[in-house]
């Protein structure tokens, strides 16, 4: 029996590799690669989960953070068609930006007794309790996209993502760059993602470690837009309110960089020119404001993790050692970078 539920699993990842490598081609469209993982440390845990029967289809229960931003669609679009191309039943929650709402989704799947979890943590604290009642369940977890900060990693198997220190730098640099040969004084204006959200708190940090050694260059205000248009709009419009000498807005998103530029533009200003944007994401609708240069300068981050998922979800329950992370390549786009790209963006 043992022996038939792991013929099971064994033909199920070879299906998946050869869905993966089909599909390699189409994903790419930029100069970034959108794909590709980069193993960096070991798993260090080879503990094999019960394997679902090989009658059975595989189920996995994802906790999405919620439909917050392009990004987001995105990435939900690319968990779901993977899944369904990996033959998986997929389990489906949105959190809508709540971590309660996403500790219920994982005890329900719990309860399910589904064959893998996967989510991505709306904000990186508060999950040991609850990835200790999956691990007792004997149910593996997979982290995508952001992290959580627990000290105990046995909690979750790997984390499929990106590197947002390393984004927040690119951005970083580039601005350094920019004004390199400037005496004057660069006041900058920072929309943060989600408070205590991994992307929020990273890419503040990596930003700020490249800038420092610039002291011409001032973060002069610094809040939260929540990853969304609305309220970066909102944001920046108090910004423009309180501070008459903004030179630089560094948006953590797209959809919070294109809100801004509504708020810039009612103020009779023009994006790109008198106030220098950068951005971190890449989506189609930032790639568009880039190329009419009204965003200066992208970092790409990439939504399109349901792939590497599935693979990962297949590999745990064969019972392969698996690396504890997994990074995802990206690249960055100046305006015009984004002109030559924007037909081949996916999303
Ligand atoms: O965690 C990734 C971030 O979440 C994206 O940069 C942002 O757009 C999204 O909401």
């Amino acid at each position: 029996m043992k022996s038939t539920k792991t013929l099971g699993v064994i033909l199920a990842s070879a299906m998946m590799l050869f869905t993966a490598a089909c599909a390699s081609g189409g994903q790419g469209g930029t100069n970034a690669g959108n794909k590709a993982a980069a193993p960096q440390t070991n798993a260090g845990t080879s503990t094999a989960p019960a394997a679902a029967p090989a009658n059975k289809k595989i189920t996995l229960g994802f906790a999405q953070v919620g439909a917050e931003s392009g990004w987001r669609t995105a990435n939900t679009k690319s968990i779901q068609d993977s899944a369904k191309a990996a033959g998986f039943e997929l389990k489906f929650s949105d959190a809508q930006q709540k971590q309660e709402n996403q500790i219920k989704a994982i005890r329900t799947y719990i309860q399910q007794k589904v064959d893998v979890i996967a989510f991505s943590p709306v904000v990186e604290s508060g999950w040991d309790t609850v990835l200790k009642e999956a691990k007792d369940a004997n149910i593996p977890v997979i982290l995508t996209d952001r992290a959580v900060d627990s000290k105990d990693t046995s909690l979750y198997r790997t984390f499929i993502g990106s590197d947002f220190v390393e984004e927040g730098r690119k951005a970083g640099k580039w601005l350094v760059d920019k004004y390199k040969d400037s005496k004057d004084t660069v006041n900058i204006v920072e929309l943060q993602g989600t408070t205590g959200s991994a992307p929020a708190n990273d890419r503040k940090a990596g930003f700020e470690e490249v800038i420092k050694s610039s002291p011409n260059l001032k973060v002069i205000a610094s809040q939260t837009g929540d990853f969304t248009r609305a309220k970066g709009k909102e944001v920046m419009q108090a910004f423009l309110k309180a501070h008459k000498n903004i030179n630089v807005l560094y948006a953590h998103n797209d959809d919070m960089a294109l809100g801004a530029i509504q708020a810039i533009e009612e103020a009779g200003l023009k994006p790109g020119k008198d106030i220098t944007i950068i951005s971190v994401d890449g989506v189609k609708d930032g790639f568009v404001a880039a190329s009419e240069g009204k965003i200066n300068f992208i970092v790409e981050c990439n939504p399109l993790l349901g792939e590497q998922l599935m693979q990962a979800v297949n590999d745990v329950l064969a019972g392969k050692e698996i690396p504890k992370r997994i990074v995802t390549k990206e690249g960055v786009f100046t305006s015009e970078d984004a002109k030559r790209e924007l037909p081949n963006r996916q999303y």
